[in-house]
């Protein structure tokens, strides 16, 4: 293990098919006021509206309705809860839904009382808040993003065009999170897989980095193989606990603070997939499916000692001939798994049309801490090449 760091991790999870019966006990020790902010419907439709409704009431709390979150949440909606936060004096955002409305909490937290442009301070200059904090808890009906404990939000600024996030603090994480497995049941197939290959993605974004032997990499990889292993049980029926479950907690522990422990760290497709997401507007993980296979094929000289090994203890690929022929192997078979799992493979399939690579180039953030720092130009090559 590299470099010094203090690893604390504060929300209290509440796993498994009777999770939600902890919801009372959960919410116990807020104060009355509480912000139901919710997507565009699927609680209601499923039923977990009414549920989560009169849990709230039963323990005596004012709800305050903050419906109509969407995918990709801008910030013109953050502005508009933050308002509401404020006005309503509330004591907790219980964010109940997917990445999305977990990311959309955090930013209202934060900007409720923000006394400047929480867009500059937060997501530009990105800086840590300094004034009061709105508690958040979730219920997730969603996995993939891990926003249910940790602490990102990543907001859409439709006006600058820009997909950014920020990782808050600890103080910013979730105080607690429902992970009931069944509540991922009505999830379309589309979503169900988009989530399964961000999760995928984010243990890659941090296993990709570094030369060292880790043992983190050794986590990385017991999660990617339980996540393939859990995706096809999953597909196959799609109300199967055990493999709901494995991957509603392999994507948990995938990007909560856990994997970037000693590690440099690369993210560089998630830079390409949110810039395609600010241009676009689809869906998180599909950004990240479209993009990663030219990207890898790019950097793989670079990291050839990592992703022969990925090849080996990922997918099993034989250790025979070279170096490279095995890398390779590797990502051939993580191209078929894409494939199997019916992934977006390129950026025309979400809305890119040639015209608007050198804007998404441009959108595009560039990181340091893969195997290799990309130039403008080879972010344009690797667009042409997604398209
Ligand atoms: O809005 P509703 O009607 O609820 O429908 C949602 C939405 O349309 C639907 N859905 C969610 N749960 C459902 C359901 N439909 C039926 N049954 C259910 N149980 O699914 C759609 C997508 O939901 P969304 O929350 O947008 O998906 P996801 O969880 O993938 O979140 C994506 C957002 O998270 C950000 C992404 O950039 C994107 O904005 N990310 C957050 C991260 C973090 N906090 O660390 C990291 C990630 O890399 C990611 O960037
Ligand atoms: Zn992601």
């Amino acid at each position: 293990m590299l470099g010094n760091f203090t690893y604390h991790n504060p929300t209290k999870l509440y796993f498994g098919k009777d999770a939600l019966d902890s919801l009372a006990e959960a919410v116990n020790g807020f104060g009355p006021n509480v912000m139901l902010s919710y997507g565009g419907g699927s609680i209601r439709r499923s039923g977990l509206y009414d549920r989560v409704l009169s849990v709230l009431h039963a323990c005596g709390k004012t709800v305050i309705e903050d419906g109509g979150v969407m995918p990709n949440p801008t910030y013109d909606r953050v502005l508009l809860g933050a308002k509401r936060a404020r006005e309503n004096g509330i004591d907790l955002i219980l964010a109940v839904g997917g990445g999305s409305v977990c990311d959309y909490a955090k930013a209202v937290s934060v900007s409720a009382y923000c006394s400047e442009d929480p867009w500059e301070k937060f997501f530009v200059r990105g800086e840590e808040p300094s004034e009061r904090i709105l508690p958040v808890g979730c219920v997730l009906t969603m996995t993939g993003t891990g926003s249910e404990m940790n602490g990102g939000s990543v907001i859409t600024n439709r006006e600058r065009m820009i997909k950014k996030g920020h990782v808050f603090g600890s103080e910013v994480m979730p105080r607690f999170s429902i992970l009931d497995p069944t509540l991922t049941y009505t999830l379309p197939e589309w979503q169900m897989v988009a989530g399964i290959y961000d999760a995928f993605n984010h243990i890659c974004e941090q296993y990709f980095s570094g030369e060292d032997e880790n043992v983190t990499d050794y986590l990385c990889e017991g999660l990617m193989r339980a996540l393939i292993s859990a995706s096809y049980r999953a597909k196959k029926d799609p109300h199967d606990y055990e493999a709901r479950s494995d991957i509603m907690w392999a994507a948990t522990w995938a990007l909560n603070t856990l994997l970037d422990k000693g590690k440099t760290t690369d993210w560089e497709v998630h830079m390409l997939g949110q810039a395609v997401g600010a241009y676009t507007d689809a869906t998180h993980g599909m950004t990240l499916s479209a993009v990663s296979l030219p990207y890898y094929r790019h950097i793989l000289k670079y990291g050839l000692k990592k992703f022969r090994r990925f090849a080996i203890s990922v997918w099993g690929v034989s250790e025979e001939g070279s170096d490279e022929e095995i890398a390779k192997k590797g990502l051939a078979a993580l191209e078929n798994w894409m494939k199997d799992m019916g992934l977006v493979l390129n950026i025309s399939d979400l809305g890119v049309t040639p015209d608007m690579i050198e804007d998404i180039a441009d959108a595009t953030f560039i990181q340091e801490g893969g195997y290799h720092v990309l130039t403008r130009d080879e972010i344009v090559e690797i667009l042409k090449e997604s398209l």
